[in-house]
């Protein structure tokens, strides 16, 4: 008989988790409020991210767990089946990230990232002051050094959460558009939970909590000068900044901080953003402010997001923080493993028993 299960949370982690354990042969029902009308008011991390797939030039010495299950889910969207789907439904993925330095502080911090990176096996290179000019000349003739990652991606985020919708109603997927309030009123063989920042409030012991981040869509004008063509990490003033390049213009990423549930806009925000996007491309001015936004990342303490059984049913899979849309491709295998009851050894970093608030309910 067909095994069952119910994928509490449709944002783009339960939307993979849901097509994966469909074409694996389950019977899936996927709980989401929001499916198929989604509204940036709403704060869902999915809809308001950047879509920057960027884990090598964002690895830093010590980290080597975000970098390992970073660099396992970078591979999978390199897949060209994945990619074949994606395309075929309308979702371009680009190419290529530089993160580039202002001064001589965050040069260094450049050349301790391509080391460390580089020395776990990735490939990451250092450009000079006009290397990173001829790839990008929009850039502001400030910038000193440059880390290139050809083998980095983008997506657009929006464009991929309506590809995966259309994706899982393709595979059978039953939706019911309603919140989830009691995982024991769902009758399936089993559950996995993916509700982001509100995973803990379904699974009181999952230490997952919501962190604000603001960000701008930026809308090209005629006459606009052309925006970078892969992503630009900088730090401006000590404050981490991201321009993403979009069809019709780009996305400016993203402030960091705790304000509960806030998902208020903030002058200060709109404020920083803008003056840093244009430290880093200086024509930003020229662009139209089309939308700006806040979403509620779902923060773990450790960085790693928490997937795995935490008993005979019930399966998690939250906590990604900054990086949902990236590590999405790994955490549904890992999720379908669980299922199918064998954990996948490049997530086992992310088992939810490092927690000692989850080490007590988990039943093998
Ligand atoms: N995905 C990058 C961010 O959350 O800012």
């Amino acid at each position: 008989m067909q095994r069952s299960v119910s994928v509490v949370g449709g944002g783009v982690i339960g939307l993979f988790c849901a097509r994966a354990a469909a074409a694996a042969g389950w019977s899936v029902t996927l709980h989401d409020p929001t499916f198929g009308a989604r509204a940036v008011g709403d704060g869902a991390a999915s809809w308001v991210a950047g879509g920057m797939l960027a884990p090598l030039s964002e690895g830093w010495p010590g980290e080597h767990a975000l970098l390992a299950l970073g660099s396992a889910s970078l591979r999978r969207w390199h897949d060209p089946v994945l990619r074949a789907d994606l395309a075929g439904r309308g979702v371009v993925v680009s190419s290529g990230s530089l993160t580039v330095a202002f001064d001589s502080a965050d040069a260094a911090d450049l050349r301790t990232v391509a080391d460390w990176v580089g020395a776990q096996g990735h490939d990451l290179e250092i450009l000079s002051r006009s290397e990173v000019r001829t790839l990008e000349p929009s850039l502001s003739p400030r910038v000193r050094l440059g880390l290139s990652a050809p083998g980095e991606l983008s997506v657009d985020n929006r464009a991929l959460v309506l590809a995966l919708e259309s994706a899982v109603r393709d595979r059978g997927v039953q939706i019911i558009r309603a919140p989830v309030t009691d995982l024991d009123a769902l009758t399936t063989d089993r559950v996995v939970v993916a509700a982001g920042w509100s995973t803990s409030r379904l699974l009181p012991g999952v230490p997952v909590r919501p962190v604000k981040g603001e960000i701008l869509r930026l809308r090209a004008r005629s006459g606009s000068a052309s925006a970078p063509t892969r992503t630009v990490r900088a730090s401006v003033n000590g404050r981490a900044v991201y321009l993403v390049p979009r069809g019709d213009g780009l996305v400016v990423g993203a402030t960091q901080y705790e304000h509960g549930d806030d998902t208020a806009v903030t002058v200060a925000g709109v404020r920083d953003l803008l003056a840093d996007a244009e430290a880093v491309f200086p024509a930003v001015g020229d662009y139209e402010l089309a939308e700006t936004a806040a979403g509620l990342r779902p923060g773990s303490p450790d960085n790693i997001p928490v997937v795995g059984r935490l008993d005979d049913r019930v399966v998690v899979a939250a906590g990604h923080g900054r990086n949902g849309v990236l590590l999405a491709p790994v955490t549904a295998d890992a999720v379908v493993a669980e299922l199918e009851g064998e954990p996948l050894a490049e997530a086992a970093c992310a088992l939810p028993e490092r927690f000692p608030s989850l080490t007590r309910t988990r039943a093998r």
